[in-house]
């Protein structure tokens, strides 16, 4: 530690360099007392802060936030600030780093060190855990006939890894047809997929399709065909050809009767036609 007392140190041309070096003789000496790792978990494009614990009562020589063994992320070093991780910001106490913007790829573990005036070193190890929550399940459904139909629920944007789960209500006449969840290479968040085959034979139910403790609307599945919207066209065209039909018969017979008349066999035809036969 020598290296500390060198005035050079302070210069922030070289500072970078000799922090790195500090950093990882500091590393391997504290590993064996280590103690528990302290959990903070925050969200995609949310904010956490870094408390590191502050053992004793007494000026504080570094303080470093570092990403494993070699990366550094804030701090100071005899109040000196080094280059910090640009979105961090050192708290007012000095020992707490606030981080935002965050990203997947900011989960992971952190160390805390600390070095007191006395020389006595401390080290605490923050694991962050960066999550992200899938969007609401959207459900696509196509049927092939009146008893099959394939049902597809989709989620994306979220973190960890998860698939996509079905309830249903009713009946067991259905099956996962496939399950995917798949990762952005760049952002790291998943899209979350699963197919299903519904049969149809046992008539209408709901499910809904849940990621992790995100869950989508009831939808209902095998509803009867939908009422041709040409129906309401037939049944009037109908009543209109059996009421044209009813008096062609009305009109037939009328002429009927008259003729009947005039042709002498009148009671016949009157009897036929009823008493008060149309006149
Ligand atoms: C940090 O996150 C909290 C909620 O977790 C929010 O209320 C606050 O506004 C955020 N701060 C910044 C600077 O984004
Ligand atoms: C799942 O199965 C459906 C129907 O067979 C198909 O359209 C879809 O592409 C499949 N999805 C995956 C991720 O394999
Ligand atoms: C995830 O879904 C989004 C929105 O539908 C799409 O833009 C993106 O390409 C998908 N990513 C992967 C890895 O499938
Ligand atoms: C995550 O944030 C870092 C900055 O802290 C940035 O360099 C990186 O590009 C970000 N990654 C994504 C996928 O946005
Ligand atoms: C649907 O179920 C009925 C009986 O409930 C069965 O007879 C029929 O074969 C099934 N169809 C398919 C496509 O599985």
């Amino acid at each position: 530690m020598a290296s500390c007392c060198n005035p050079q140190f302070l210069n922030p041309r070289h500072s970078l360099h000799l922090l790195a070096l500090v950093l990882t003789v500091t590393w391997h000496f504290s590993l064996t007392e280590s103690a528990g790792k302290i959990q903070l978990k925050g969200e995609v494009g949310g904010n956490v802060t870094f408390r590191c614990p502050v053992v004793k009562q007494q000026t504080i020589k570094f303080f470093y936030l570092q990403r494993g063994p070699h990366i550094f992320v804030n701090g100071f070093y005899e109040s000196k600030k080094v280059q910090p991780w640009e979105n961090t910001r050192l708290g007012h106490d000095k020992t707490t780093v606030h981080m935002d913007s965050l990203n997947i790829s900011h989960s992971g573990d952190y160390l805390c060190l600390i070095m007191y005036s006395d020389s006595h070193k401390t080290e605490t190890v923050i694991q962050l855990s960066v999550t992200a929550n899938y969007s609401k399940p959207e459900a696509t459904v196509s049927c092939r006939d009146r008893f099959s139909c394939l049902v597809t629920c989709t989620s994306h944007g979220g973190y960890p890894g998860t698939k996509m789960m079905w309830n249903v209500n009713g009946s067991l006449d259905w099956k996962v047809v496939n399950n995917s969840d798949m990762s952005d290479p760049v952002t790291m968040m998943f899209n979350s997929s699963s197919t299903a085959h519904f049969n149809c034979s046992n008539g209408e139910r709901e499910f809904s399709c849940h990621v992790g403790n995100v869950t989508s609307n009831m939808f209902p599945i095998c509803t009867p065909q939908k009422k041709d919207p040409n129906n309401h066209f037939v049944i009037i065209a109908a009543a209109t050809c059996s009421i044209l039909v009813f008096f062609s018969i009305v009109v037939w017979l009328w002429r009927k009767c008259k003729t009947g008349q005039k042709g002498g066999e009148a009671t016949d035809v009157r009897q036929e036609c009823g008493v008060n036969g149309w006149r």
